[in-house]
This record gives structure tokens, sequence and C-alpha cells, in this order.
């Protein structure tokens, strides 16, 4: 629990009021926040400071309509040359079969990178629609050449943390889900890579402030950072690219098994195993990658860890999927 101003609560934050129970109008002194009206009552009351729990807060569609309205218009820094198509450079790199297999993983990762790195800057329906394009030839590389997907397994390269944290969760969710869902042909792969490669296209609209501060975030902060999965879910509505797929990758892609994820606290049944294989490959991916607080972990000290104190967080057989990969 956290104190904040009253002024900056939002609907889904779980709130503790501690001034004495005759003195608001509220039934209990802890509860979630379900309309703006009740942060009128709240100020109305003359109360000034409250303290708030991120674990217990939920974000519902409805409520998270008006939040991070400030951040709406937030236009990230183009690194790379918009004019430059670089979802053409990795249909290039996925259709060159003369190279060496790990050259080709090596250049087919840069270029989905650089990818990931021109829709993340500017993710308008054109970027979206000619990236999805690309990570469906990825897909079908991934699906025919195990070899060069062992390759791309191994590559590491964390500069850009959302560029680098997309293209990887990205490649592994496909293999997991290859893994899982065998030659099934329920599922659609090139819809599935986009959603994986997509997932989190939201935090285009969380500050940069926020996305890469070294370190712990506030509560304010780790609530706005918490509406990336519905602020990814309108950009993909807003740009006509929203497939069922997507919608739920994006959507759940931080919901746990045991309901302690975010920003609906699913539960098991309440998840979709799409949702639970991004989630997966999320951690796993976060946990192997060096950020200037933090150490990497390697792959054999993640999946440990993972499975020793986390799996209650994962479905069993997703997991064990997961472990396949690397085995
Ligand atoms: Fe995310
Ligand atoms: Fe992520």
């Amino acid at each position: 629990m956290e104190s904040i101003k009253v002024k900056d609560l939002k609907a889904g934050m779980y709130v503790k009021i501690s001034e004495a129970w005759l003195k608001h109008p509220f039934l209990r002194n802890e509860f979630i926040i379900s309309s703006d009206s009740q942060i009128r009552q709240i100020i109305d009351h003359g109360i000034e400071i409250v303290s708030i729990d991120p674990t217990k807060s939920v974000m519902s569609i409805e409520n998270l309509e008006n939040i991070s309205h400030s951040d709406k218009d937030l236009t990230p820094p183009t690194r790379w040359n918009p004019e430059k198509l670089m979802s053409a450079d990795l249909k290039e790199a996925i259709q060159d079969t003369r190279m060496a297999k790990e050259d080709k993983a090596k250049r087919v990762y840069e270029s989905s990178l650089q990818m990931m790195g021109k829709l993340l800057d500017s993710p308008t329906a054109e970027n979206i629609k000619q990236s999805k394009e690309a990570i469906a030839d990825l897909v079908d590389m991934i699906l025919r050449e195990p070899d060069t997907s062992g390759y791309l397994l191994n590559i590491t390269f964390h500069d850009f943390y959302t560029y680098t944290h997309s293209v990887n969760v990205g490649i592994l969710s496909i293999m997991v889900s290859k893994e899982i869902f065998k030659n099934s042909d329920a599922h659609d792969m090139h819809e599935l890579g986009a959603g994986f490669f997509l997932h989190d296209i939201g935090k285009t609209k969380v500050h940069p402030e926020i996305i890469n501060k070294p370190g712990r975030l506030t509560d304010d902060e780790m609530f706005k950072m918490r509406t990336h999965p519905y602020q990814g879910y309108k950009i993909l509505e807003q740009t006509n690219q929203l497939s069922e797929e997507c919608k739920i990758i994006v959507m759940q892609h931080h919901e746990r098994e045991n309901g302690t994820g975010y920003p609906r606290r699913l539960r098991k049944g309440e998840i979709h195993p799409y949702g639970k294989i991004g989630c997966i490959s999320d951690i796993f991916d976060a946990l192997t990658a060096e950020r200037s607080y933090k150490q990497a972990l390697t792959p054999y000290e993640a999946l440990k860890l993972m499975k020793e104190q986390m799996i209650n967080h994962f479905e069993e057989e997703i997991f064990k999927g997961f472990v396949l990969l690397f085995s």
C-alpha cells in the first residue's frame, strides 16, 4: 500500500481510506473505485490522501477508457528512417536461400528488430499492415526451417528493450505454439504471430520515462504501465488490425493462472491458451534480458526460477511445452 493524492485516483484502483468510517459515505474502508463520481465523493468529503494497492487494482474495459488520456498524443522519437520500408528487408532476408543458416538467422533477427523499431516508433495502420505481412513470412519460416529457428533462439540482442523484447516474445511464442498445437490447423499461425510480435504495442502510449525508468515504478507509474494491454487493443482496433487472436494476446499476456495478473485479474479457464503462451514467453524474456538495473539470468536459471517460484502463474501443459523448446 502506498499513499496517493485523491486527485490522482483513477477508476479501477483499489483504495483504502484511513479516515473513520463515519466520515465518508462508503460502505467499506477498502474498495475498488468503479467510477469518477466515487472519486468526486471522496474529494467532497475533504479527504486528500488515500492509500492504494496496485496488486488488487482491476482494470475493466469501461474504466480504462479514461486512463492515460494525457499521454494519448505522445509521439515517440523516430530512430529509424521512416522512408525505408523495414518489413521489405525482413521479407528479403527470409526468402534468401543461399545464406548459411546461422547468418540467415542473424539477418532475419536484425531485420525483425528494425521492423519492430519502426513500428513501435510509428504504429500507423499502414505500418501495422506491412509488419503483419512480414510477420506472416517469418512465422512460415519458423514453422518450415527448424534449424534457422534454432539459431534465432540463440541470438540475444538487448539494446532497445521493447523492440528486442517484442521480437523475442514473437519468436518464442510461435515456437511454443508449434510445440503445443502440433500441426492442428485450427489455429491461424499468421494472426498468432502478429499478436505475439505486437503484444506490447500499447507501450507506445505509455510515457517513455515510465517505460525506461530503471528500477521500481511508483504506484501511479505502475498503474499507467498496466494500461498498455488495453492501449494496444485500442491501437489495433482503431487501425482496423484487430483480429480475435491479436485481441486475446494483447489483452491477456499479463494475466496469470492464479489470478494475480492484469488488467482483469483473470484465472485459469478464463485465460485463453494464446494469452498463456504470451505470458510465459514474456516472463522468460524479461528474466533473461539484461537491463541497466539487473543482470540477465541464463535460460536455465530463468526456467528454474519460473518452475520453483512461479509455477502457479502458468498452466502446466503450456509450461512443459515451453521447457521442451530448450531441451
Ligand atoms: Fe506487456
Ligand atoms: Fe511484453
